[in-house]
């Protein structure tokens, strides 16, 4: 099915305006994405009309809210075919998802002389927090080599692995170079030595189907601000075994049974990671965000956002000085580039004088632009509500830096 764009737009009010004297060309998707209007109203009509704690109250509004905060874990359970609602914790967004799992289950289960392998595409946040657990448990982190188009070595994985490897955590997606990892087979390959294994699906989750049972991984961690939903809010989905035998990671109200001085009992799972007030409005309204993803369905958006990836490649492929960076077979739409003798951030601003809104830099992957001997990037990413026409003015303004910079 293809789907009308421009009906689409007019439902992200954010689009619809000029910056610098020009309309705005959005292609920073893969930082975060727009929100449409129902995901702005469910904000606001949360605080207009429910607001409230939850879980505890004796009243209609504290119903209410703690209704509408548990049909968005069930819509994100849906979302990614996980078996039970008790599988989905909230936290802050991947980042905090990823600390959740190292200070939990990696302090309990990985100790010293362990081994955690990550890949060279990872983003900080899939990366810090395993230094931090080596560094206090005396683990091992060991990175799986890509080659020159952005894609893992697998055979190189399959050396690393043996039976001192506890943790496999990589991206399903990556945000620098878009390139999608050949996860089922990263897993089955991590289970077979008997390690977990951690995705870290903050750019998979708006553009692929997910289905944790099929993909069998023991963790998901991905942010609600990158599927139209809002920010601050993100998800960890573990297995219901895999959960139950890590310790908390907060201690406080909402985690626990009963609490005595000389003595706590912790809640079920998944409250038992949901300690304190948790972020009650953007729950709620990141159904709205799922609702809209849902509506459209994924491989239609999927292949909406390739078609504009091609057609970018197409007009960009014979500009002189344009470098494309990370050139993988399966990729998301993300487009990542340099022109040859410019510093990235000055294509970025060139770009955006003409209202074309990219990110330049090192994406949070300062290993990787190491790998590909560069300082960073121009990443254009794009998402269901581009255009083609978009995509053109994006290849004519960056045909016009490149001249300019040959002259
Ligand atoms: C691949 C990847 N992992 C992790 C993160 C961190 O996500 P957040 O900042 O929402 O915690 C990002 C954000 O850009 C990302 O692209």
């Amino acid at each position: 099915m293809s789907l009308n764009i421009e009906q689409i737009r007019g439902l992200f009010p954010v689009l619809h305006q000029e910056v610098h004297g020009k309309p705005l060309i959005y292609f920073d998707n893969a930082a975060t994405t727009q929100k449409p209007k129902s995901v702005i109203d469910a904000l606001s009509n949360y605080y207009e009309l429910d607001n409230s704690n939850i879980h505890r109250g004796a009243h209609v509004l504290a119903d209410r809210a703690t209704r509408y905060y548990e049909e968005t874990r069930e819509a994100v359970r849906e979302f990614i075919g996980a078996k039970e609602f008790a599988e989905i914790i909230f936290t802050k967004g991947t980042t905090e998802s990823i600390n959740l799992v190292a200070k939990t289950f990696g302090r309990k289960f990985i100790g010293k002389g362990d081994e955690i392998i990550i890949s060279t595409l990872e983003h900080h946040s899939n990366i810090v927090p395993w230094q931090m657990l080596c560094e206090e448990t005396g683990a091992i982190l060991k990175i799986i080599p890509i080659n020159d188009a952005g894609e893992i070595l697998f055979g190189e994985f399959e050396k690393l692995l043996s039976p001192t490897t506890k943790l496999v955590s990589v991206v399903h997606a990556s945000n620098a170079l878009g390139t999608i990892n050949p996860v089922k087979k990263v897993i089955a390959a991590a289970h077979a030595v008997g390690a977990k294994v951690l995705l870290d699906g903050a750019q998979s989750t708006s553009h692929l189907e997910i289905d944790v049972q099929d993909l069998d991984c023991d963790f998901l961690a991905f942010s609600a601000h990158k599927i139209y939903g809002p920010t601050g809010l993100g998800v960890l989905y573990g297995k219901r075994d895999v959960l139950e035998a890590m310790p908390p990671f907060l201690g406080g109200g909402e985690m626990i049974k009963e609490v005595t001085f000389e003595k706590t009992t912790y809640n079920d799972i998944p409250f038992k990671f949901e300690a304190g007030t948790p972020n009650i409005a953007d729950v709620i309204a990141f159904k709205a965000a799922l609702d809209f993803v849902n509506s459209l369905g994924k491989p239609a958006i999927k292949a909406h956002e390739d078609g504009l990836l091609i057609h970018a490649n197409e007009l960009l492929s014979d500009i002189k000085g344009f470098v494309p960076i990370g050139t993988a077979k399966e990729k998301v739409s993300v487009l990542s580039f340099n022109i040859n003798g410019m510093h990235p951030f000055d294509v970025g601003q060139m770009l955006d004088a003409k209202g074309i809104a990219v990110r330049t830099g090192h994406h949070c992957t300062q290993p990787l632009m190491k790998r590909f001997g560069i300082e960073g990037t121009v990443r254009a990413s794009f998402s269901v509500y581009n255009t083609r026409s978009e995509i053109e003015k994006l290849a004519e303004g960056i045909a016009q830096i490149a001249r300019f910079k040959n002259k």
